[in-house]
């Protein structure tokens, strides 16, 4: 099928699905409760890291070239040893359950569908074990979150790496959680609700550690054992000792810490500021990262969030340096509209829009999209 019948598909259906990232988020809206779709809109404090992001994309034009032979388009990328057709991968996302009953599970069978790398979080409905067996040839990811019980973290990475898991992603972020004014608001709180319980409950040392087997119990158990304040570089270095699984960090803002994070080992780089959930009055996640890739001069991959919501964000952010991106909330609307088709419809989406504007920019591949001459308005 070519970019052009997908759009035709959509002009001639009943009910198109939407395909502008305005449109996804006003249909998610209709659909999801007040609650849960506060909770994934939102970002925190007054929102001006949410703004950030898209204003970074919207201050580059792209400067395209002509009278290349772009018929024949390379997008694959490599990861983890391995090669994929699009340079796309889901953003970990807690708590699927709260979006559609099929949860994660459904989000790993459309990676798996669409040959995209998933990384699944911590904070998951369904387990990292539910989700392999789920999709068991997806390229799985897992999203650790530190708990304050190490015991607790290592143990996960351990049923990661048994659960066929590619890589570890460390979130440096939330070392707490932010300061999220729309949920206090809505007097919501998917963790409390339990929707957290996947990867917890089917952890032997989380379990053993709560002082009984009440609903309480468990809650009160995640919500301390997520903040973890004291995490150091120290503990990446005890984390990278522990596991033969490619480390990547995900929450890289500031070339220093990019550096650091290149002087002990990490594989990889996530530059993200969480979609603007966690510090509000942060930098764009995309003006964050020329300093980053001109630091890691190719030495690791560097992958891009936070804002990423069309095909032409993508080039975007490939025309200044990124490897790779990763997709927040557009796949979580998508899950919350139809579930895994949702979630496919989506990705393809952004893919096709990504190709055309390849094309139209004159480049034929990953590696001369970052060439692209990008102009800051
Ligand atoms: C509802 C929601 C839940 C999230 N949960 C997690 C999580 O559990 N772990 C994590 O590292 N990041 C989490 N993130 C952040 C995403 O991984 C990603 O950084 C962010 O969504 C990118 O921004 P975007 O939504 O604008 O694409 C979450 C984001 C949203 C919207």
């Amino acid at each position: 099928m070519t970019n052009s019948d997908l759009l035709l598909q959509n002009i001639k259906a009943e009910k198109p699905f939407p395909i502008a990232f305005s449109d996804l988020e006003k249909a998610a809206k209709e659909k999801l409760e007040v609650g849960p779709f506060g909770y994934i809109q939102s970002g925190a404090g007054n929102e001006q890291t949410l703004r950030n992001n898209r204003t970074a994309f919207e201050k580059y034009s792209i400067t395209p070239r002509f009278l290349r032979d772009v018929s024949q388009l390379d997008t694959s990328i490599s990861l983890f040893g391995k090669t994929f057709p699009t340079p796309l991968l889901f953003a970990p996302v807690g708590m699927n359950g709260m979006e559609h009953p099929d949860g994660e599970p459904a989000v790993a069978k459309a990676a798996e569908k669409l040959s995209i790398p998933y990384i699944q979080s911590t904070v998951s409905t369904y387990s990292m074990e539910d989700v392999a067996k789920a999709a068991p040839n997806s390229t799985r990811l897992f999203q650790l979150y530190w708990s304050k019980n190490e015991d607790i973290s290592y143990s996960m990475v351990e049923r990661a790496e048994k659960a066929g898991f590619s890589a570890i992603v460390l979130t440096i972020d939330t070392v707490m959680l932010g300061w999220r004014t729309e949920d206090v608001r809505n007097q919501f709180s998917p963790l409390k609700l339990g929707f957290a319980k996947g990867n917890y409950m089917q952890d032997p040392v989380f379990t053993e550690a709560l002082p009984d087997d009440s609903f309480d119990s468990y809650v009160a158990s995640v919500i301390d054992n997520i903040y973890h304040p004291h995490m150091t570089w120290e503990h990446v270095a005890e984390l990278k000792m522990r596991t033969t699984l490619p480390i990547y960090l995900k929450g890289i803002l500031h070339p220093d810490d990019a550096q650091l994070a290149l002087e002990n080992g990490i594989d990889g780089i996530i530059v993200s500021n969480h979609g603007g959930r966690q510090l509000d009055g942060v930098i764009g996640s995309l003006d964050a990262l020329p300093s980053i890739v001109e630091v890691v001069a190719g030495r690791v991959p560097v992958i891009l969030d936070s804002g990423v919501y069309s095909g032409i964000d993508v080039l975007k952010a490939l025309a200044l340096g990124a490897d790779a991106v990763a997709i927040g909330r557009p796949f979580v609307y998508g899950l919350a509209l139809a579930g895994q088709a949702g979630v496919e419809q989506v990705m393809q989406n952004i893919y096709e829009e990504f190709k055309v504007s390849l094309a139209l920019a004159g480049a034929s591949s990953i590696a001369e999209a970052r060439k692209l001459q990008l102009v800051k308005a």
